[in-house]
Parts: C-alpha cells; structure tokens; sequence
C-alpha cells in the first residue's frame, strides 16, 4: 500500500488530498478537499494575483490537516508528498511547494514535484483506468491544448492556443454582456433560452492545415455585436450567448477531429482509443454533447472523469505522484526544486 499526501495552489483553489494504491485493487480517493477563493476574486472580475497567494497562506495548514483527518491516515502513514510545483501563478506556487517541502524535511518524506498539466493529464487513470496512448484536451481558464498522453512523463502536445484560453474566452464574453464572473456558467446558463443562430460568429482557425485554437477574433466579433445592439436586452444577451457557444463548440469540434485523425495514424495499433476532457469548460453541455458525438462517430471512447477531479484539485497531483513513485522517475532532489511559473 502506498499513500501520497498532494497538494495544489496553482490557482485559485487550496487544495489537498490523499490517495492510495495497494497495488492490486483500483486506486482510492481517501481525501479530496477543494477551498475556493471565487469569492475572494468575484469582485475584481478575475484572479488577483496578490489576494490569491495571501489566501492560500491562510487556509493551506487548515486544508492539509482536514485533508489528513479525513483520510484517516497519520503523516507518519504518508508515503510521499507531491505538491504542484508549476506551471501557474508563481505567489500561489511557492505557498504550496514550500509548505510541501517544510512536512517533507520535517516529518522525513519524500518530497515530489509535479506540473499540474501532468496532473491533469494522468487524472483518467486514476479515475477509469486508462491504458497510454491517449488524448488529452484540456480546456481551462488559463489552459487550452490537446496533448497525446503516451506515458508517465511522456505528453506531447499537439494543439494549443495562439491567443486566449478557451475558459477566458468564456469570461470576457460575460464580462462583455454584463454577467457575473465566474462567466463560463453564466454564458452557459443565458444560452439556454437564446437563439444560436441570430449572431453568425467566426469559427476561428476552422479547416486550417495547422493545429491550433484561437479565439480573440470570437471575442472581437461578440464585442462588435455587442457594440452594435446596445442597450442589450436580456434576449440579446441570451442569443449573443447561445451563437458564441455554438462558434466556439462548432471551431473546438473542427480542432478536436482533426487530432483524432492524427490519433489513429501515429498510434493505428491503438485498440479502444480514447479522448479524456479536463478543466472547468469541460462543464458545458454543448461542449460535451459536441465533442460526444464526434468521438462516437470517430469510433473513440469518449472519457469526462467527474467534474471534481476535472477542474483544480489534488488528488490529481497526488495520483501523478503515485504514478511517478511507480514508474521509477521521481526527482532525486525535489528540495531543490524552484517554482515555475511557465514549465
Ligand atoms: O479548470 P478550471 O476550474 O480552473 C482553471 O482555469 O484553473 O476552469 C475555470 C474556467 C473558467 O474560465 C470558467 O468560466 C470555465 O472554466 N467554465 C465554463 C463552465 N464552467 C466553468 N465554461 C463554459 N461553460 C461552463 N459551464
Ligand atoms: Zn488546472
């Protein structure tokens, strides 16, 4: 039996965990507790960098210990500590890796350092059990990429954004219309009673030869008709939602087939190939509904592990732990190691 203590400040979200592995069984969830700082951030309309990292410093004891408690395992039971090390926002980084290195030292632990993408990458073995190769597309506030996850360490990233991240594209379109943050699910929430096909959006990057999103010219274009039609009415706002969410899942299906494609030529062996979603976009429905049906019709597994270990958390950072403790390749000098923004 091995348990992993993780810990995730990337963010906005104090989070620790504690998973398990006995080696013959599947792996267990004992502790999964998530503090969020919206509230904190709400009135600024995004994450404060400063507030952020000072919230983290006042509740990450109180999470560890909670997190502890409801495992009931001791941290003289924890085999390792795994603590998310980048990329992010380097105030909320520091709080997290240096806590995780202070509990490694004092209580004689190993100490991991993960990248929270790898987190996030390796989170559907944890929750379905997946066999490497598969695809990864992660769609968050600060990230939008799809990555071919081959191994423990072995991602290669085949999409990303040129401009904005999907889940920001989702906020400035509320904060553009005048709903509250955060806008993912409020633009959602608004689409529901719109007509998408009042407002013909670009599909950004759609039929390109190469790989990538984007999406500032959607955003420029809801700008434009925003513009144009003010004052909105709560119908316009309503339809502005549902033709934005119709762009943006028609440009991510485009985006999306096309890697499943490249899927089958550069792993054809590859039986019961799957796509994993990940992030706090992976929520909405079009989206998913979107993304289902291509999967199916492409003939791959379609995997949206639940939405609590899709977004921010640490038991995908203590998962990453056990797989690297498992696959041999944790780093030999964690202690040393210094936070990174960009990794
Ligand atoms: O993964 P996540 O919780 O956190 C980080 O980005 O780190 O993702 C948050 C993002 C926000 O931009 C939020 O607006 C978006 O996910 N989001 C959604 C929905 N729920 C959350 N976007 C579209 N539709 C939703 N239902
Ligand atoms: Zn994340």
């Amino acid at each position: 039996m091995i348990r992993v203590l993780g810990i995730e400040t990337s963010c906005d979200e104090t989070a620790a965990s504690v998973v398990a592995l006995d080696g013959t069984s599947a792996p267990e969830i004992l502790s999964n507790i998530v503090l969020s700082q919206i509230e904190e951030h709400a009135a600024f309309g995004g994450v404060v960098p400063e507030i952020a990292a000072r919230a983290h410093v006042e509740a990450l004891d109180g999470i560890i210990e909670a997190a502890l408690a409801d495992s009931g395992a001791k941290l003289a039971d924890i085999d390792a500590i795994a603590a998310t090390a980048g990329p992010g926002l380097v105030g909320g980084l520091i709080v997290g890796l240096m806590t995780a290195k202070a509990i490694a030292a004092a209580a004689h632990k190993p100490l991991i350092a993960i990248n929270h993408l790898e987190g996030h990458a390796l989170t559907a073995r944890l929750t379905d059990g997946l066999d490497f190769p598969y695809l990864l597309l992660l769609v968050s506030g600060g990230h939008t990429q799809i990555v071919a996850v081959r191994g423990v360490g072995d991602y290669q990233r085949w999409a990303t954004t040129i401009d904005d991240a999907l889940g920001e594209a989702f906020d400035k379109t509320a904060k553009m219309l005048g709903l509250p943050y955060p806008g993912g699910p409020n633009v959602e929430k608004a689409a529901a009673s719109g007509y998408a096909t009042r407002f013909a959006f670009p599909r950004p990057m759609k039929g390109s030869a190469q790989p990538d999103f984007s999406f500032s010219g959607l955003k420029t274009a809801v700008r434009q008709a925003a513009t144009a039609i003010a004052p909105l009415s709560d119908q316009d706002v309503a339809d502005i939602c549902a033709s934005f969410q119709a762009a943006v899942a028609d440009a991510l299906g485009d985006r999306v087939s096309r890697t499943l494609t490249r899927f089958r030529l550069e792993f054809p062996g590859k039986a019961g190939p799957a796509l994993v979603v990940a992030g706090g976009v992976a929520a909405n429905r079009t989206i998913k509904a979107t993304l289902e049906a291509l999967c199916a019709e492409a003939g791959f597994a379609f995997v949206a592990p639940p939405l609590k270990l899709c977004t921010d958390n640490a038991a995908m950072i203590a998962w990453a732990g056990i797989e690297r403790l498992r696959a041999g390749i944790a780093q030999e000098n964690a202690a040393d190691f210094v936070p990174r923004s960009r990794w």
